[in-house]
C-alpha cells in the first residue's frame, strides 16, 4: 500500500430539500455572486426560479449558455470578465459537471491578472481562487466532489484537465431529485463515465482488500441503478444511490494507497471529444472494451478475472483469459443494453483523423507510463478497433 496525502475539503449537503440552505450556505462567502448555468435545463425544471427567489437578498449576476464539453472562449473568458467587472465573491454554478468545471476555470481566472490559459494549461500555477458552491443536477463527472475542471479550446483541439487543490468547491448540493428530468441518454452516459472513473482506478499494479470492494460495489450499483432510473426516471431511491456513487468518482477516495495507473482511457477520450465534441461518457464506453481487449496479457489477466468474478458473477472454474474474455464482453454488452452507441463512426468519427489523433494523445497525456503503457501506435490500434 502506498504512502498518501488525502483531503476533501467539499461540504456534501445531500437530499431531497436541502437547497433551502443555499442563503445560509452563501452568505458565508459574500453578497456577490455569479450564477453559473448551461443550456436552459434549469429554467424547464424550475430550479433557476427557486434558486433566484431563495437569494433575492443577494447580488446576483449571470453567465448562461455554457455548452457540454465547456469552452475555453466564449464562456471561460466571458466569465472571467464579469467576475472581475463586478467584484463577484463567490461563483454558483448550477447544472452538470460542464458548468461547474466552466466555473472552477473561472473561480482561478477572476484572481489572476494573465491570461487564463496559463493556468489552464499549467504555465502559470495559481495563488487564488474565488470560492465555488454547486448545484448538481446531473450525476456523473464527480466534479461536485474534486478539485478538477475539464476545458475545451476549439482552436488548438485541446481538451485539458485543469487540477488544482484550490478548485474543490466548498461546498455542493446534492438534491437528486434535480436529476428526474436528465435524459435516458445523458442518464447512461452518465453511468458510462462514473463506471469508468472507478475501471481507471481499479485496473492498476497494486491495489487492496478494502479498495477492490469498494469499487466493485461502485460498479454494480452504478449498473443497477443506472437500468432502473433509465426505466423510471422519477426513481429517487435509485437516483440517490446512483448520484452519491457517481460523486465520490473523481476525487480518489475509491483508491487510497492503490498504485497511479495514469487514467489511460480519459486520456484517449478527452481527444475524441475536443476533435470531434461527442459525448464523454459515449466516447468513454466506446473504447473501453477496446482498450481492454488490447491490454489483456498474461501479466493483466489476474486484473480482469477478479473483475469478471466479482463484478459480472462470471464462473471463476474456468481458464483465466476465457473469465477475462467474458468480462470485456459483459462490459460491452451493458453499455450497449443502456443504449450507448457502441461504435465510433455512430458519433460521427471516421477513420480520417485517427493517427493525428493518437499523435495528440501520446504527446500531451503521458500514457507511456499508464497501468500497461500506451504509445501512439496502440492508441492508434484501440481506435481503429472503436471504430
Ligand atoms: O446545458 P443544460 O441545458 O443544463 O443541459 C445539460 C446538457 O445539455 C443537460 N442537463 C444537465 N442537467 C440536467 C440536464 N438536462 C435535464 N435535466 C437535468 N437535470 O445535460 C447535458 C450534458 O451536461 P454536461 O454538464 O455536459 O454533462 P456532464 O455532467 O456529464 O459533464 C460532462 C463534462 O465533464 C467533464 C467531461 O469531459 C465533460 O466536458 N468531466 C469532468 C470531470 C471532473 N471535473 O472531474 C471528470 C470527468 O471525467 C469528465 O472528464
Ligand atoms: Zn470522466
Amino acid at each position: 500500500m502506498q504512502n498518501f496525502d488525502y483531503c476533501t475539503p467539499t461540504r456534501l449537503l445531500f437530499g431531497q430539500g436541502v437547497v433551502e440552505k443555499l442563503p445560509e450556505v452563501m452568505s458565508r462567502y459574500g453578497k456577490k455572486i455569479l450564477l453559473t448555468y448551461g443550456g436552459g435545463s434549469i429554467k424547464k425544471m424550475g430550479l433557476y426560479d427557486m434558486v433566484k427567489e431563495l437569494l433575492k437578498e443577494f447580488t446576483i449576476v449571470e453567465l448562461s449558455g455554457i455548452q457540454p464539453n465547456p469552452k475555453y472562449d466564449p464562456s471561460v473568458l466571458e466569465g472571467v470578465k464579469l467576475c472581475k467587472e463586478n467584484d463577484i465573491d463567490v461563483i454558483l454554478s448550477v447544472g452538470g459537471g460542464s458548468v461547474l468545471d466552466c466555473s472552477k476555470a473561472i473561480a482561478a481566472g477572476a484572481k489572476y491578472d494573465g491570461d487564463p490559459w496559463d493556468l489552464i494549461s499549467y504555465k502559470v500555477k495559481a495563488q487564488a481562487a474565488l470560492p465555488i458552491v454547486d448545484i448538481i443536477t446531473l450525476a456523473a463527472t464527480g466534479s461536485e466532489y474534486d478539485c478538477g475542471g475539464v476545458i475545451s479550446r476549439t482552436a488548438t483541439n485541446d481538451k485539458i484537465g485543469y487540477v488544482d487543490p484550490l478548485l474543490y468547491p466548498v461546498v455542493s448540493f446534492l438534491d437528486p431529485t434535480y436529476t428526474f428530468t436528465v435524459s435516458a441518454k445523458q442518464t447512461a452516459a452518465g453511468c458510462a463515465d462514473a463506471m469508468n472513473h472507478i475501471m481507471e482506478q481499479y485496473f492498476c499494479e497494486d491495489s487492496t482488500i478494502l479498495n477492490d470492494g469498494f469499487m466493485e460495489a461502485g460498479l454494480k450499483s452504478l449498473m443497477v441503478n443506472a437500468k432502473k432510473c433509465i426505466e423510471d426516471p422519477e426513481d429517487y431511491t435509485a437516483r440517490a444511490e446512483m448520484m452519491l456513487t457517481c460523486t465520490y468518482g473523481c476525487n480518489g477516495i475509491y483508491s487510497l494507497g492503490n498504485s497511479p495507473t495514469g487514467w489511460p482511457l480519459h486520456g484517449m477520450e478527452h481527444v475524441l471529444s475536443a476533435y470531434y465534441d461527442i459525448t464523454h461518457g459515449v466516447g468513454l464506453a466506446i473504447i473501453t472494451p477496446r482498450w481492454m481487449k488490447h491490454v489483456l496479457s498474461e501479466k493483466t489477466v489476474d486484473r480482469f478475472v477478479k473483475y469478471g468474478v466479482h463484478v459480472f458473477g462470471i464462473d471463476s472454474h474456468q481458464d483465466p483469459f476465457t473469465i477475462a474474455n467474458q468480462a470485456i464482453e459483459a462490459t460491452y454488452k451493458f453499455f450497449e443494453s443502456i443504449h450507448i452507441p457502441m461504435h465510433l463512426k455512430e458519433v460521427g468519427i471516421d477513420e480520417s483523423r485517427i493517427d493525428e489523433m493518437a499523435k495528440h494523445v501520446a504527446d500531451n497525456e503521458g500514457l507511456e507510463n499508464a497501468w500497461v503503457p500506451l504509445l501512439r501506435q496502440d492508441i492508434a490500434e484501440i481506435f481503429r478497433a472503436s471504430l
